[in-house]
């Protein structure tokens, strides 16, 4: 969940400052790119250095650096993070934020911030009881800031009780599981299918075809980014997920692809068939390499099952169906004869004509066309945006 984004890790001056290096290095581990913001104060607890060498970036604790005249922009700060993290959150930052003053770097950024600010508190068990911070962190909740509970425990004033900043791994765990819920996708099965497939002749050659991967590939990120649990049956291909969460399963044949996709197909919300499938099979395989010999060679073929159309055929309700095409010639009528043939909710049309488009391209220039064959056509885009337009228009007919 935290994969790509950017953080901004405020850091203010207290013991628990020294949990703040795990944070960071675990932040990182997930992807995030991460910007450490201390107040003074926490520079006496950890050292910047340490947190600079962690997260990869200079941090800031002052608006100038007098040595080469930097001016620390808040406001632009503010807008980079797609999340702020306060912790350890102390009870003199959780005032300030609560009452707006801005005297330090930190709480400018604060006040700036338009994302997201999560804040783990961490003070003394007498600090922590005191219906000041209460009051505080009622009013910071009433501006939709989100707190990471404390836990219970030693003190380090000796005291045992509540205050003790969430562990690292806690507030990794509570970040994920919240962004995660306020995903459009969110405990939504998806099935993608990618890549070509390869039908053997014999054991050197096969009937395949120039499919990457790359559309379906894209395709099952976005959908992962979104909160869904994606499944990826793939065909050969040289692509690599970049969201961990999606769970991939290599197939080969046009047969071991529909085995895979009957067996994920039950309980799936959305289904995006975006591999191109090979229609034809040889009907034997010939168990040694076939010599050259005079004239020609005939190769008998089957058919393979359509496994998009099993799907339409089998279509439970509220189940979504998408489709693709890929044509060289009466691409639109085509389209709309598989989007119907199928029993599709919409089809992502792209024609080999258009330049950029099609297989191993990073580009592509799709048609959606949907059930009230309502057309919207797109720009030449890289597959990764346009996976973004597929998934936006699936979550938009998933909200309805
Ligand atoms: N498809 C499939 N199984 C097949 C063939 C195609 O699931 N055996 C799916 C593709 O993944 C794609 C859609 O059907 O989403 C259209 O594929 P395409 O190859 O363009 O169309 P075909 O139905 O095979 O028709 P034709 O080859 O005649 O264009």
């Amino acid at each position: 969940m935290l994969e790509g984004k950017n953080v901004v890790l405020g850091v203010c001056g207290s013991i628990a400052a020294y949990k703040s290096a795990l944070l960071v290095r675990l932040l990182v581990k997930a992807g995030a790119n991460v910007q450490v913001v201390m107040t003074p104060d926490a520079t006496n607890f950890i050292t910047p250095l340490t947190l600079a060498t962690l997260s990869k970036n200079p941090v800031f604790s002052d608006y100038f650096v007098a040595e080469t005249g930097e001016w620390h922009n808040h406001v632009e700060l503010g807008l980079w993070g797609d999340l702020m993290v306060i912790a350890p959150a102390s009870a003199n930052t959780i005032a300030k934020m609560a009452t707006g003053l801005v005297d330090n770097l930190l709480t400018a950024v604060y006040l700036s911030a338009k994302c997201p600010v999560y804040f783990a508190p961490a003070m003394d068990l007498d600090m922590w009881k005191h219906p000041a911070t209460t009051a505080n962190i009622e009013t910071l909740q009433s501006f939709g800031n989100i707190m990471i509970a404390p836990g219970t425990g030693e003190l380090a004033s000796g005291l045992h009780g509540e205050g003790r900043m969430a562990e690292p791994e806690d507030i990794i765990a509570f970040l994920s599981a919240d962004i995660k819920k306020k995903l459009p996708l969110v405990n939504t099965k998806v099935l993608v299918t990618a890549g070509p497939t390869y039908e053997a002749i014999d054991p050197v050659r096969f009937i395949g075809n120039h499919s990457s991967g790359k559309m379906g590939f894209a395709i099952a990120d976005e959908l992962a980014r979104l909160g869904a649990d994606v499944v990826l049956i793939s065909g050969p291909s040289a692509q690599v997920s970049k969201q961990r969460a999606v769970k991939r399963i290599d197939v080969t044949t046009a047969a071991e692809m529909l085995e895979a996709c009957q067996q994920h197909y039950t309980g799936a919300k959305v289904c995006v068939m975006s591999a191109a499938v090979a229609d034809y099979a040889p009907v034997t395989i010939a168990p040694q390499k076939i010599k050259k010999q005079d004239g020609g060679l005939t190769i008998e073929t089957r058919k393979t099952t359509d496994i998009l159309k099993f799907m339409g055929d089998n279509k439970q309700d509220g189940q979504l169906l998408v489709g693709f095409a890929l044509e060289t010639n009466n691409e639109e009528q085509n389209a709309i004869d598989k989007l119907q043939r199928k029993n599709l909710d919409f089809i992502v049309l792209n024609s080999l004509g258009d330049a950029g488009a099609g297989f191993k391209t990073d580009t592509n220039k799709i048609t959606i066309i949907d059930r009230d064959l309502q057309k919207t056509t797109f720009g030449l885009k890289s597959k990764e945006d346009v996976a973004t337009d597929i998934c936006a228009k699936i979550a938009a007919l998933l909200k309805k």
